[in-house]
């Protein structure tokens, strides 16, 4: 096998609660994964990755883990588990388990320790602050609203949760938490998964000084200067590379919110002694204004340009790329650099679809985005499940600072349900999900939008998909050229070329709803290797035409 293979991978994510119900709970299960691994391996994809399947109270679907060695209840059994990675290996696909360790659940045994007694031997496996002037100890505000610190009454101390109250950050300062999840990886890595996504791994070194961070929306501090890329955080990673990653032959990603290109050249250094890659977040925060994420404002394309092509050219030869439109915290892609309307969805879903995978990095597929599933467009707050939704919607409507259709309408374009509507296998009721009720609604698009019908047709973003999976695995040039942007001011257009020896791929992307002007492909002949149009007319792109000639 050779070394870099999580260099020519691609990445199918899961998000299981919302894949396939095996057992007519309404939630999704390891089973329903189980069963259809053969849908994956038809797609092409190499590894998946599943969002976390550990046992969980889910205050945050299981990103709040009350056991790193266990399944969750509703999701099956380890036995389960042991199947499906057997059933997985089988046919060749890698698995990626999802490593949460900058918070546990407050469910988990630590914790529940750690908050009976100051001098409890867990106390300091949590930060713990006492009190300032009777209040907390600074105003740093939480990702899902609120104060970052929850008081509590047994010590009368503070404890720092930067997501929600029952996510009590862990103490990387303290080496015994350290040995802890170093152990817990060998004991997955020794089971047999292949590689980890590591939660939010940006957060584990706090800034020790705990300053009030710059309020920006009118409510909390924003903790993320003091939080992300903290003082220690590459010492701690390459602790965990030389204790656990460097061990065995995986696969692994960073999520690292607040990465700069500086430091992503840390993080993911081909010299291997942090991590592979890393999620970075720059072109996810384009809209962002006042509130944040809570805008109904779509990203220019010039921006968005901008951001793809530093990551891009400043990561060459030092660092590697991670290539995402889609993830279980994000609105579906089509929806949001597409368009999700029934004339253009298909041929924006493979427009997006090229324009990401011709990139140099390795690239993530959410589950749904093969068959371009699109955005829930939920009419009430009530149809929501996700912590982050519902506490912003009451967090911005109970202050007056977004009113309550403007925070609907928000939620419609950017909230992370949008994402975690089930799986569409097929047009029987509950688009195959389940034969119970869905924890959360199916979109209702599914008579139309599902794989079934996707795989019978030869034409679809399915097959889409496939056949620029098959690309990779076939033209080195796509793995390992080196990129550089093409008509870096078009309005509509995004276009780049990859170059390796005399090898030329020229990549065009019309990310608009009109026929633009491109004379790139005109008065040359290449080998054209996928396009979303049968049909192309000289010196134009058709409404979101993408073309990528080998030259
Ligand atoms: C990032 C995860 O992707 C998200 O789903 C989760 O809510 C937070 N980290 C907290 O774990």
């Amino acid at each position: 096998m050779s070394k870099a293979w999580w260099k020519s991978s691609v990445i199918y994510q899961i998000y299981p609660r919302s894949f396939a119900d095996s057992n007519g709970d309404g939630i999704g299960d390891l089973n329903g994964i189980t069963e259809h691994l053969d849908y994956i391996k038809e797609l092409g994809a190499d590894v998946i990755w599943l969002s976390p399947i550990y046992q969980s109270p889910n205050d945050d679907n299981g990103y709040d883990i009350s056991d790193y060695q266990d399944i969750m209840t509703e999701f099956g059994t380890m036995e389960d588990f042991d199947r499906m990675i057997s059933e997985m290996h089988k046919r060749g696909l890698k698995l990626v388990m999802d490593l949460v360790v900058n918070h546990t659940s407050d469910e988990h045994r630590w914790f529940m320790e750690s908050r009976k007694s100051k001098d409890n031997p867990y106390r300091d496996y949590y930060i713990w602050k006492e009190p300032k002037d009777g209040k907390e100890p600074n105003n740093w505000g939480s990702c899902f609203g609120g104060s970052a610190w929850e008081y509590d009454e047994e010590t009368g101390m503070y404890y720092l949760h930067c997501f929600s109250k029952k996510q009590p950050d862990l103490n990387w300062e303290n080496e015994t938490v350290r040995k802890e999840v170093f152990d817990m990886m060998t004991w997955w890595c020794e089971k047999g998964v292949d590689g980890f996504r590591m939660d939010v791994i940006s957060m584990i070194s706090k800034d020790p000084a705990y300053p009030d961070g710059p309020v920006a929306d009118g409510l909390h501090g924003d903790l993320s200067p003091y939080v992300c890329n903290g003082p220690h955080v590459h010492e701690y990673l390459q602790e965990m590379n030389q204790k656990v990653l460097s061990k065995f032959d995986l696969i692994t990603v960073g999520e690292a919110a607040g990465v700069t290109i500086e430091e992503a050249k840390k993080y993911a250094n081909l010299d291997g002694r942090e991590l592979n890659m890393v999620f970075q977040f720059e072109h996810m925060g384009l809209a962002s204004g006042e509130y944040g994420k809570w805008t109904t404002d779509r990203v220019e394309l010039k921006k968005l340009r901008a951001v793809m092509n530093k990551w891009q050219t400043e990561l060459e030869g030092v660092a590697w790329n991670s290539l995402y439109w889609d993830n279980h915290d994000q609105p579906r892609a089509v929806s949001r650099f597409g368009n999700d309307g029934p004339m253009y969805r298909e041929v924006s879903a493979k427009m997006i679809a090229t324009c990401l995978h011709m990139m140099k990095g390795t690239p993530y597929i959410y589950q749904g985005e093969e068959i371009g599933m699109t955005n829930a467009y939920f009419k009430t707050i009530d149809d929501y499940r996700d912590i982050e939704a519902i506490n912003a919607y009451k967090e911005y409507t109970e202050s007056g600072l977004i009113n309550e259709e403007d925070m609907l309408n928000d939620l419609k374009m950017v909230s992370r349900d949008n994402a975690r509507t089930p799986m569409q296998w097929d047009d029987s009721p509950n688009a195959g999900f389940t034969t119970g009720t869905p924890w959360i609604k199916v979109n209702p698009n599914y008579m139309m939008i599902n794989a079934k019908q996707a795989l019978a047709d030869k034409d679809s973003v399915f097959y889409y998909y496939q056949k620029l999976i098959a690309l990779r695995k076939q033209y080195e040039i796509i793995i390992e050229g080196v990129f550089e942007g093409l008509l870096n001011d078009d309005e509509n257009i995004y276009a780049y070329q990859r170059v390796l020896g005399d090898q030329k791929l020229v990549v065009a992307c019309n990310f608009s709803e009109k026929e633009v002007p491109c004379t790139l492909f005109d008065g040359k002949e290449g080998q054209e290797l996928i396009s979303n149009y049968k049909f192309h007319k000289d010196g134009v792109l058709k409404p979101y035409e993408a073309r990528v000639i080998l030259y």
